[in-house]
């Protein structure tokens, strides 16, 4: 019983090499809630320099991955290019790639396959848009997301479930704690039915959509919600706080 809590920094299309080497240093030289586990995302071109650099115990993670082993595909980096280099995660589905780069829910699901085929860790992004929550459709869309890959996923067990609203992606509006606790119980209610009742008690659901080192304390006392996927305030200071959210 109990699942260790989780926070991740996603750094979206951020930072230079100074940036990020001050906050890996950051993260380096901050006392660190030892309970949770920590993954950080920097752009591709960075995630090196971060592995080079971060310390032991603290993961990186890709923000993307492709489906294919190898061969011509312009652009995309392997599941077996990241393991290589020390990087043992990966994001997918973020909502980001969803909407602009146009990924389906197949796609995303074929990635998160081929990821944990691999033997990287996911973290499966899903999350409504302001429309589908007005219309009512928030438990359908998200759940829907995460089917594709039940389809063809049968081990959940180094998956970390990712909600994050797009409408609070960004935007400063964080979903409130009972609003983020009513999707995150229903996604384990989800789980429960079509993965397994153990993946249903294992699987870490992580909350995201303006985190800040003020909403996290009370967000991370929610039943359902094991962690946060931190955007913008991944970049500061502040993401410390953040993984700290449990011990002050
Ligand atoms: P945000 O981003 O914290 O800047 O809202 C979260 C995310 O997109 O993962």
């Amino acid at each position: 019983m109990g699942r260790q809590f989780f926070v991740g920094g996603n750094f979206k299309m951020n930072g230079n090499i100074k940036t990020i080497r001050d906050i890996v240093h950051n993260i380096n030289s901050a006392k660190l809630d030892p309970n949770v586990e920590v993954v950080i995302a920097p752009p591709a071109l960075y995630l090196l320099l971060a592995r080079e650099h971060l310390r032991k115990g603290i993961e990186v993670a890709a923000q993307n991955v492709f489906d294919k082993p190898d061969g011509a595909f312009t652009g995309e980096i392997s599941v077996k290019q990241l393991k290589e280099s020390g990087i043992t995660w990966t994001l997918t589905g973020h909502s980001e790639r969803r909407v602009i780069l146009q990924e389906d829910d197949a796609f995303v699901a074929s990635k998160t396959k081929a990821a944990l085929d691999g033997g990287l860790g996911v973290i499966l992004c899903c999350g409504e848009s302001l429309e589908q929550r007005e219309a009512g459709k928030t438990i359908e869309v998200v759940t829907a997301q995460l089917k594709a890959v039940a389809d063809i996923v049968k081990d959940w067990s180094k998956i970390v479930i990712a909600y994050e609203p797009i409408w609070a992606i960004g935007t400063g509006k964080v979903a409130t704690t009972a609003q983020a606790q009513e999707v995150h119980a229903a996604i384990r209610e989800w789980l429960k039915k079509e993965v397994s009742p153990e993946a249903a008690e294992a699987t870490r659901i992580l909350y995201g959509g303006s985190v800040n080192e003020k909403n996290c304390t009370e967000l991370g006392k929610q039943p359902d919600i094991d962690g946060f996927l931190v955007g913008g305030a991944s970049l500061k200071p502040a993401f410390v706080d953040i993984i700290n959210a449990n011990s002050t």
